[in-house]
């Protein structure tokens, strides 16, 4: 457990997680801030008030003000707006952009020492706006993506051969957009290789459901995006970083020659412990899957150059 976790942005995304954190203890205290008045302050008393039921004693608080979350170990960013019927993630560039700018000031100020797990979209970008802006190390700001996207096709495969979640190995990476790239040659049913089990038509239709899976979601809810599984997978990220897991998961990390790629933030197999991402892990990819990252790094370099930082 660590002394105190800060989510900012108390919507969707940001109050799963918040009751998430608190349910597995990962922080003494959780801290939601919002813009808004009253719905921080009102969702935080209400998930201490649930304490008692679910048996944690995380201390969950909510406030307008950074004072509140002042030293933080983790801050996850969720602040913004999300993405509406029609809306692509890049939609949301600019309004998101000014946001999470004025965030990551705050984070730079009251909590110098923190890891920020970014979460707002479009994400590769909004990492890098926070990396700017704060200053921290590449080590200290991470972005959640990856975990999201292979929880996707890890679901959607274990769906299609009726087997457990569990024993579906595989780690999708590249951008938080339509070019991410799901790794068919690293996709194992307990080390056997899915294109043992699955024929290509059908691997190919689970790739392409993965790559627009939070535009299905869109699509069904209509007034906002997917936050049951991105919470959780957020949660998992400060999970390893709290507990010093050294978990290897894909995470949005601030590449610097690592697969050939420099100065972006990109989806890539990353050492998540105490210390943030604590190495970069480079693995062989086929030519395929070496060009398709490629592409889907200059995907992620044309809206950084929106942001003028
Ligand atoms: P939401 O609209 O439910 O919540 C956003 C919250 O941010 C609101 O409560 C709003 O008041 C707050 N906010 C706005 N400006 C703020 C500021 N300056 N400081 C503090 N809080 C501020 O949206 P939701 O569904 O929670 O999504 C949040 C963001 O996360 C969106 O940008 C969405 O696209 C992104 N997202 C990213 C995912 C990923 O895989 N990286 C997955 C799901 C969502
Ligand atoms: C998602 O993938 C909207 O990025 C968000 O669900």
């Amino acid at each position: 457990m660590v002394e105190k976790i800060t989510v900012v942005g108390a919507g969707n995304v940001g109050a799963t997680t918040a009751q998430r954190l608190a349910e597995k203890e990962l922080a003494r205290q959780v801290v939601m801030v919002d813009v808004v008045d009253g719905v921080p302050q009102g969702k935080g008393l209400d998930q201490w008030e649930s304490a008692p039921i679910e048996g944690f004693d995380s201390r969950v608080i909510g406030s307008n003000d950074y004072a509140a979350s002042a030293g933080s170990d983790i801050v996850v960013v969720t602040a913004g707006i999300a993405r509406k019927p029609g809306m692509s993630r890049d939609d949301l560039l600019n309004t998101n952009a000014g946001i999470v700018k004025q965030v990551s000031e705050q984070i730079k100020a009251t909590s110098p020492n923190a890891i920020v797990i970014m979460v707002s979209n479009p994400l590769d970008v909004m990492a890098y706006v926070a990396l700017k802006v704060t200053g921290f190390p590449r080590q200290r700001v991470i972005g959640m993506a990856g975990v999201l996207d292979t929880a996707r096709y890890r679901s959607f495969l274990a769906e299609a051969l009726d087997v457990s979640v569990r024993d579906i190995q595989a780690m999708v990476l590249g951008g938080h957009g339509d070019t991410m790239v799901p790794l068919i040659s690293y996709t194992t049913v307990s080390g056997i290789p899915v294109t043992q089990l699955l024929d290509r038509a059908t691997l190919d239709a689970i790739v392409d459901r993965t790559r627009t899976g939070g535009a299905e979601i869109v699509k069904y809810l209509k007034t906002g995006s997917a936050y049951y599984a991105p919470s959780a997978a957020a949660v998992q990220m400060c999970e390893a970083i709290v507990l010093d897991q050294k978990r290897v998961l894909p995470c949005a990390a601030w590449l610097d020659g690592e697969y050939g790629m420099r100065g972006l933030f990109l989806g890539v197999p990353c050492k998540l412990g105490k210390g943030g991402i604590e190495k970069i892990l480079e693995v062989e990819l086929t030519s395929a899957e070496r060009d398709a990252l490629a592409k889907s790094g200059e995907a992620v370099r044309e809206p950084m150059k929106v942001v003028g930082l």
